[in-house]
Order: C-alpha cells, then sequence, then structure tokens
C-alpha cells in the first residue's frame, strides 16, 4: 500500500479534532446526566442472559446509535429484513418502538435526557409511537 501508515495517521488526527466537541460534552465534570437503564425488559434480559446489555457495547451504542438505526431502516424498508445479528452472534429485531424502546421503556429519562443534554432533536416521534410513560 502507498504510504498507508501516514493517511491513517492523518485520518486519526483527522478524526480527533472532528469528534472532540461530542468527547468534550459527554466528559463534563458533574454535567453529564443519570442515565438510567433499569427497566422490566432489561431485567428481564439480564435474568435469561446473566448481564444487561444493550444491542451492542455501550461504547458503541454510544457513539453509532444514530447510524445504527438508519441502517436498521434502511434494512427493513428497502430490503425487507428484519433480523439484526449483533458482534456476539445474537439476534434483535429491527425495530425502534419494538427493540429499542422496549427495553429503554423510560425513554423520557433515557434517550431524552440526554438528547436535551446535547441539544439533539430527532424528528422520529412524529411518526414512530413513544413509550407511555407515567412521569411528566
Ligand atoms: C414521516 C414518518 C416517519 C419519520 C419522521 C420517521 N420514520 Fe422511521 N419509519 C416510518 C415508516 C412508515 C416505516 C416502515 C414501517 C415498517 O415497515 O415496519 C419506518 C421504519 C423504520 C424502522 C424499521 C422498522 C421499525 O419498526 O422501527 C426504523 C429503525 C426507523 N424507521 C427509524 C427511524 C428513525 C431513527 C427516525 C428518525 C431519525 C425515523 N424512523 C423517522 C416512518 C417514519
Ligand atoms: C436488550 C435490551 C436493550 C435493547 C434492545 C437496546 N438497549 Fe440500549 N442499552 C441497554 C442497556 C442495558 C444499556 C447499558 C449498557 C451498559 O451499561 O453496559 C444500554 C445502553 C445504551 C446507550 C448508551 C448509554 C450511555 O450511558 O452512554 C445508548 C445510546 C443506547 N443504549 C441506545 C439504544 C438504541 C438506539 C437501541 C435500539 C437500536 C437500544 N439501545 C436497544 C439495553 C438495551
Ligand atoms: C449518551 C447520550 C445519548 C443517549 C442515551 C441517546 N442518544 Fe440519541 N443521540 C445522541 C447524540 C449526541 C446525538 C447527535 C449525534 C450527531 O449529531 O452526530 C444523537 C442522535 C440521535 C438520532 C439522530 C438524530 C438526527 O436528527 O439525526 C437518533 C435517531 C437518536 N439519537 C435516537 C436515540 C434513541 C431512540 C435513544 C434511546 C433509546 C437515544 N438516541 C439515546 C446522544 C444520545
Amino acid at each position: 500500500m502507498y504510504n498507508g501508515g501516514k493517511i491513517i495517521a492523518g485520518l486519526a488526527v483527522f478524526l480527533a479534532f472532528f469528534l472532540f466537541p461530542f468527547y468534550y460534552n459527554l466528559g463534563k465534570a458533574n454535567a453529564r446526566p443519570e442515565l438510567k437503564t433499569d427497566t422490566p425488559a432489561i431485567r428481564e434480559w439480564a435474568q435469561k442472559y446473566g448481564k444487561k446489555e444493550c444491542v451492542e457495547s455501550k461504547d458503541f451504542m454510544r457513539a453509532e446509535h444514530m447510524q445504527l438505526l438508519n441502517d436498521w431502516r434502511d434494512s427493513v424498508v428497502r430490503d425487507g429484513n428484519r433480523i439484526y445479528t449483533n458482534a456476539e452472534g445474537r439476534h434483535h429485531l429491527m425495530s425502534l418502538q419494538n427493540t429499542c424502546l422496549n427495553c429503554h421503556s423510560n425513554k423520557k429519562e433515557f434517550c431524552d435526557k440526554c438528547h436535551n443534554y446535547m441539544a439533539v432533536k430527532p424528528y422520529c416521534f412524529n411518526c414512530h409511537v413513544e413509550p407511555k410513560e407515567n412521569k411528566s
């Protein structure tokens, strides 16, 4: 490969700068909200498989869940494929409502809390149904 090392080093530097605001915000002392992952579906999963798990690792999810959701949508809508196989070989139905929000049924205390903090407003719930929660 021609000068592969330099290209990779260049890419790494670019990514470090590009992602800096994101990491910087996540790392702010005391500012980051507490995110609760204690829901009935997550407890049920932990009993069945021995530990609390997301679709992929926590670090991957934190950085890539937007892209993952895009890929899921494309897979379902364009290819009609609804089954996702994760890095550990476990299967998940590719659904925002029935998978993500089945486990994260506390959307306000989880998705919304982080999005509000990061000033992100996904428009998905104009169409997709949110879980019913008691707390406002
Ligand atoms: C204009 C309405 C609309 C908006 C806005 C919208 N979707 Fe969808 N979405 C749909 C429809 C319709 C389907 C197809 C449903 C099916 O075939 O099960 C779908 C399917 C999906 C699927 C796969 C099926 C499922 O049950 O989840 C995913 C994942 C998804 N959308 C994610 C998103 C995300 C993420 C956003 C926001 C960034 C979003 N959608 C915004 C209408 C919408
Ligand atoms: C089987 C239950 C389950 C499903 C399904 C699930 N999650 Fe998770 N999710 C978890 C658990 C448990 C954690 C905490 C993992 C940990 O602490 O290691 C988590 C962590 C996360 C995080 C990182 C939170 C943080 O503290 O940084 C994000 C983001 C996330 N999930 C989004 C999603 C999205 C988007 C989907 C659907 C594509 C999804 N999750 C589907 C259980 C689930
Ligand atoms: C740890 C913080 C965190 C948690 C928890 C989290 N998100 Fe996000 N989410 C973000 C950030 C930051 C962005 C913006 C990233 C970007 O712009 O590249 C984002 C973006 C998104 C987007 C794309 C929005 C757009 O307009 O492009 C979707 C869809 C989304 N999140 C869905 C979810 C769902 C569903 C959950 C809960 C199951 C969730 N997120 C939980 C931090 C989080």
